[in-house]
């Protein structure tokens, strides 16, 4: 054939696919998300094969061997005893909580090691939402707002480093600029979860920490969290939420949960400068382990093309449970 073009001729060898290689992944794109508990034991979950609730102890270990293997950011999630959940979740701003224990414990151990929080009420809720619910049943915004203020100037004060707001509530990403600064706390950074779907591919993380929405007496709870979450069918809105967190001073924007919303990360990156992080969810990594587990898929190969797809879409930073396989299969 007479061709002029043949794209075929840079796939040639190892050597040229490298050269022109447009997107690559590094350990220290990964922000690598691990759970807590009280316990004595760690305890496997169940539908996330391969991530554990580590004990105060294992959760040291681990994070130096997340570090041993380049990952440069964790972000921790507490699962919180029954007896101290309440409608409040007030437990969030107990400065001993597990939380502020485990940062002040990590700081100490690994000072280097970039930690990030979450701040929502879910998994001190004992309606499981990520705000305050009234006895109407409506989740309300501002109320819960100064909760997640206090919630973050005890995260930062414990030595966190960037915090995560993860609850979707308006105007909450300016409110805990505002408390930050008034703490003193300018240098510490906050990484909104900015584009945060109401999305079924939560379930394995709400098991982790048994924290799905649920009624425990007669107040109406909402069984989702769609009054606050956004819409999987909307796009625009996305653009909407990143203009606002980008006004109220959030130094990094993620969009959340990922594999399904690369759409979104693309549009944010057209629209905005600020670093974007993709959110690689509970259930995206619990269905590519189970179907390597049956055999299906071969583990390694999908994995490292999942993460590279959201660096491709737009993303500089991942969070995901694949983490520490990831950046040693990266050095193979
Ligand atoms: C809490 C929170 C959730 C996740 C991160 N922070 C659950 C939710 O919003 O219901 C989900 C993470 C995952 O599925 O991996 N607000």
């Amino acid at each position: 054939m007479d061709l002029t073009y043949r794209p075929r001729r840079l796939r040639k060898t190892p050597a040229l696919r490298s050269m022109v290689r447009e997107n690559i992944i590094t350990p220290s794109d990964f922000i690598y998300p691990l759970f807590i508990h009280e316990g004595e034991e760690v305890e496997p979950i169940g539908a996330m094969p391969g991530a554990n609730r580590w004990t105060m102890n294992s959760l040291v270990d681990e994070v130096k061997r997340a570090w041993s293997l380049g990952i440069r950011c964790i972000v921790l999630f507490p699962k919180v005893a029954e007896s101290l959940k309440t409608e409040g979740g007030e437990e969030c701003f107990n400065k001993n909580g597990l939380i502020p224990r485990a940062i002040r414990k990590l700081k100490e151990e690994l000072p280097e090691m970039t930690i990030m929080t979450d701040v929502a009420l879910d998994p001190y809720s004992i309606d499981g939402h990520d705000g305050i619910v009234s006895q109407e049943g409506v989740v309300l915004n501002d109320e819960t707002v100064e909760h997640l203020c206090k919630q973050a100037i005890v995260q930062a004060q414990a030595g966190a480093d960037l915090i995560g707001p993860s609850d979707m509530m308006d105007g909450r990403v300016g409110a805990i600029r505002e408390a930050l600064d008034d703490e003193g706390f300018e240098s510490v950074g906050i990484i909104s979860y900015t584009a945060k779907y109401s999305s079924a591919y939560y379930g394995p993380f709400r098991e982790a920490l048994d924290s799905a929405p649920r009624a425990l007496n007669s107040k109406p709870i909402p069984k989702d969290k769609s009054t606050y979450q956004m819409d999987p069918s909307n796009a625009r809105e996305a653009i909407t939420e990143a203009y606002l967190d980008e006004q109220e001073g959030s130094d990094i924007l993620m969009v959340k949960p990922g594999l399904a919303y690369l759409d979104i990360i693309y549009r944010i990156r057209q629209e905005s400068e600020l670093p974007i992080a993709a959110y690689n969810v509970s259930g995206e990594y619990s269905m590519i382990k189970a179907a390597a587990l049956k055999g299906w898929v071969d583990e390694k190969s999908v994995v490292l093309e999942t993460l590279l797809s959201f660096k491709r879409a737009g993303a500089d930073l991942i969070l995901t449970y694949h983490a520490c396989d990831a950046a040693k299969w990266l050095q193979d």
